[in-house]
């Protein structure tokens, strides 16, 4: 990327080292949208100053501005000449302006035209703005920057009957009648705020209405926006906005600070959703659920992504980001608080695996591959690619890492210090840091390297015992490997969660050499800092065990040579759910690695029976929670298993892992039948607690087995599930049990889903991915011709993820063809989609991305698909940072 840039046509990169602050800054805006049928005409006033931080030369004021087209310009009272601005095609410059000024800003754009859902875009007939990152640029002409901050009044005009909502970020002040049928609604926002937060909606839609009383006595109304039909879906993310409320009150203190909270549900949305002042804009699927439509899944991303978007209000709205490189400061510290808000009210062991999942599988792949970035990048092209699970995954561990640190009540306190400091501004990471270094006392200044170096670090650990002073020595090495630009690293501050287990699965009390305590805890928490670090422990009679990086106290990797004896004792007996859980999956990756490279060299697959016997175990203790049952029971995916591989063989992989599901469905059947029975015995499929949600989890992960196992007990088992029809867990289940058997029964019971449910959106979106992911070998003609489905549509973002997405993502076999074919079609869906949306044209092109873990003919087959991206004449500069990174 740095030195080869094939595109000529890109401007050059944006560098956190370049930044500079405003010139000017923009004290009130003052917006008036008229959304008439040939356009939008925006006409923006507003009243600036010069900056006093910015010691600069006087006089030029720079506004950003793209696709759309300038009216007129009033400075002061003056109508201004062509001769007195700049304008150029994502800019206006204005020489000579004031010390302070009144600028008149009257533009069109045109919302019917705007596929790429950035700035002011049309919606199943309904108007609305997204503007993170950078979209409020193609709504008006303004200093389209984060540490400019204004106090909003927004009136907007339509016609009555379509627009009878008009809304807007504050509280509404006027509204009425116009003539022609016309009427107008004016909004003010009492808090300044960067123009990303702005938005408004104009549409014919159904309300849902709602109270919440704040600590201090104050009535919220809380309105939640759908279209008219989905009133009766909206119960879940109304209680799931009550939950986060009263919990950010509870455990950070924090208070709602307007007298209205909207949320207005579209269909077409790049993301998940926005946390705009006052009028959260979510993607649909994130808002409406029931019973017979979601699944469980998808009511707790619901829950968890209205949680997060509510809690932005303070981390992110109140306080925000100087620039876009501080991303990770108002989305690392949000996704912690939303993390930590599920883990209270559901199950925090539970929640804490589901993280690391993530973080292990994406994070880590991201890190690995060739757009490996730091939580604060140094350069972008174009910043909606830096969404990614690196900014807010990892960004949130880094964050769980501070509070590791120092603790929970001094983290509490630094989160007050942050707000008594920075309410109302712009800032950086460092000043986040800065505050909770002040309130811990603790000197915090290497987690600057959380920060700055990108890839995962790896702690190599390693035990000797000795029998005669009865010590086990721990010794941890850590390395990181060099990243794309970054060639030498240091060793960053890591908390190192740790406990020891003799032979028979006892915790052994952890009492460090030189400490004097009455009674030594059974786990702790290490802090390393160096390269390499010893601890020393005393009073073991015995080789223990290690039980390492408990509650995954690190985004790192653990490279230790444990045997599989000691993997199944952890499975079996380690107390901590994290460590518990990824013996597990260490111990089924090498039994996957061993089948694959069996399978390769021509040998018989077999599954050691000492594995089999370590499930058992696990199988039949019935000590824990249902849904953690399900996660200790779930095996790696196909995805991480290739990413354990030098070179992926995709085939191999399928294979072995079908194998293993079939050898444990049959060597366990009985096991997981039990398992099958009392989970889906201890639910009611009305029931949406933690507890019952758990057991459709557990009822669904045996299934898998139980089919896999050939048995047509179990077969009809999963058709059963699809029959009820009255829990879409149970249905999507039974479904995905059965899709990879070619069978007249899938078919059948496709070709119902569909029948029943083709006119619904979200649950249509499912159909298409059931349909992507199958592993039957026709699958990608099948995708091929449902692009021709009349339900397919590449302007809607969820369509092309559910059909596209699914199929690139997560069909390892199928995508990875061996005549590329499946590299052919996503490079041709990715230059048909780049003009039509080129955000999400850039999240399609990232599995070719990945072609350094496969062999030889299927890199060129892959960097062949690349090379045509990048050569692509007119490409965005979305894709074309993606693409030719992975050719860098
Ligand atoms: N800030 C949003 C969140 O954290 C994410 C976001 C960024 C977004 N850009 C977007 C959402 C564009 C929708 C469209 O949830
Ligand atoms: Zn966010």
């Amino acid at each position: 990327m740095h030195s080869k840039r094939e595109n000529p046509a890109l401007p050059p990169p944006v560098r956190l080292a370049e930044y500079r602050p405003p010139e000017y800054l923009i004290d009130t805006l003052d917006l008036k949208i008229d959304l008439a049928q040939e356009g939008a005409i925006v006409t923006a006033t507003l009243t600036g100053r010069r900056n006093p931080d910015n010691k600069g030369e006087a006089g030029t004021l720079y506004l950003d501005g793209q696709d759309q087209e300038l009216i007129s310009l009033i400075l002061d009272g003056r109508v201004l000449e062509p001769d007195d601005y700049i304008l150029g095609s994502e800019s206006l410059a204005l020489p000579e302006v004031a010390e302070r000024f009144e600028l008149i800003v009257v533009s069109r754009n045109k919302p019917f035209e705007n596929t790429a859902l950035e700035g002011l875009y049309l919606s199943n007939g309904m108007y609305c703005t997204q503007c993170e990152a950078e979209g409020f640029r193609r709504i008006t002409y303004f200093p389209d920057r984060p540490d400019v901050m204004s106090v909003y009044t927004t009136m907007i005009i339509a016609e009555k009957a379509c627009y009878p909502n008009l809304l807007s970020n504050g509280n509404l002040i006027e509204a009425g009648d116009l003539e022609d049928g016309r009427h107008f609604a004016r909004w003010y926002d009492p808090f300044p705020k960067p123009s990303y937060l702005f938005a408004m909606v104009a549409g014919d839609l159904a309300c849902i209405e709602d109270y919440f009383t704040t600590m201090s006595g104050r009535e919220i109304k809380l309105q939640i926006f759908v279209e008219h039909g989905d009133e009766a879906l909206c119960d879940h993310a109304m209680g799931s906005l009550k939950r986060s409320m009263a919990w950010d009150e509870e455990r950070f203190g924090l208070e709602y600070d307007l007298d209205l909270f909207m949320i207005v549900a579209v269909g077409h949305f790049n993301m998940g959703a926005m946390e705009n002042k006052g009028i959260n804009i979510f993607n649909s699927r994130y808002v409406l659920a029931d019973q017979e439509t979601a699944t469980d899944g998808d009511f707790q991303r619901i829950e968890s992504i209205v949680a997060h978007e509510y809690f932005h209000n303070w981390t992110g709205n109140r306080v925000t980001c100087r620039d876009w490189f501080q991303l990770a400061l108002k989305e690392g510290l949000t996704v912690f608080r939303d993390q930590e808000f599920t883990a209270d009210v559901n199950l925090r062991d539970v929640k804490r695996v589901a993280d690391a999942r993530v973080v292990r599988s994406a994070q880590f792949a991201e890190d690995a591959g060739p757009f490996s970035h730091p939580v604060r990048p140094e350069e972008y092209f174009e910043i909606n690619n830096f969404y990614t699970v690196t900014v807010y995954e990892k960004g949130a561990e880094v964050v769980r890492l501070i509070h590791r640190w120092i603790g929970d009540a001094a983290f509490r306190r630094g989160i007050d210090l942050y707000f008594e400091r920075h309410d109302g501004e712009a800032v950086t990471c460092e000043d986040f840091v800065a505050a909770m270094q002040d309130s811990s006392g603790v000197d915090l200044s290497d987690m600057s390297l959380w920060y700055s170096q990108a890839g995962t670090p790896e702690l190599t650990v390693s035990i000797e015992h000795d029998q005669h002073s009865r010590r086990a020595t721990l010794t941890v090495e850590q390395t990181l490997a060099a990243t794309p630009g970054q060639p030498v690293k240091k060793p960053m501050p890591v908390p190192f969660g740790i406990g020891l287990l003799d032979r028979d699965g006892r915790e052994l009390p952890l009492l460090l050499s030189g400490e004097k305590v009455n009674k030594a805890p059974t786990s702790r928490v290490l802090m390393l800092h160096g390269a390499k670090e010893r601890f020393v422990f005393e009073n073991i009679e015995t080789f223990p065990i290690p039980s390492l990086l408990r509650d995954f106290t690190a985004p790192v990797k653990i490279k230790a040579d444990l045997t599989r004896e000691d993997l199944a004792l952890l499975m079996a007996h380690d107390t901590d759910a994290y460590s518990r859980w990824d013996a597990g999956q260490c111990y089924a990756t090498e039994v996957l690695l061993d089948l694959v490279s069996a399978r390769a060299s021509g040998r018989p697959l077999t599954v050691a029976p000492a594995f089999i016997d370590a499930v058992r175990t696990m199988l039949i203790d019935e000590g824990q929670a249902h849904a953690f049952r399900a996660e200790l029971l779930s095996l790696p995916s196909e995805a991480d298993i290739a990413e354990a591989m030098e070179t992926a063989d995709p085939v191999g992989i399928h294979v072995a892992r079908a194998f293993m599901l079939s050898e444990m469905g049959r060597k366990l059947h009985d096991c997981f039948l039990h398992v099958y029975l009392t989970a889906s015995d201890a639910q009611t499929v009305t029931d949406l607690s933690t507890g019952a949600m758990g057991s459709r989890a557990l009822a669904n992960v045996a299934l898998v087995f139980l089919v896999a196992s050939g048995s047509k007990q179990a077969f009809n088992l999963a058709q059963a599930q699809v029959d009820e029809r009255q829990s879409m867990t149970r249905v999507m289940g039974g479904l995905a049990a059965l899709n990879d058997i070619e069978c007249p029964e899938r078919t059948a019971a496709l070709a119902a889903f569909h029948d029943r449910w083709c006119d619904r959106p979200m649950e249509l979106d499912k159909w298409f991915a059931l349909k992507a992911l199958s592993a039957l070998p026709n699958t990608l003609d099948e995708v091929r011709r449902l692009l021709d489905h009349p339900g397919f549509d590449l302007c809607n973002p969820n369509r092309v993820r559910a059909l596209i997405g699914s199929f690139c993502n997560s069909n390892l076999v199928n995508f990875h063809a061996d005549d590329g074919s499946g590299y052919v079609f996503l490079t041709d869906r990715v230059l048909q989609l780049d003009p039509v949306n080129s955000q999400v044209a850039a999240r399609l092109v990232q599995p070719l991305n990945r072609w350094q873990r496969f062999d030889e003919a299927r890199q060129i087959l892959m960097t062949e698909q690349l090379r045509r991206v990048v050569r692509t004449p007119g490409l965005s500069k979305d894709v074309f940072e993606i693409a030719s990174k992975g050719l860098a």
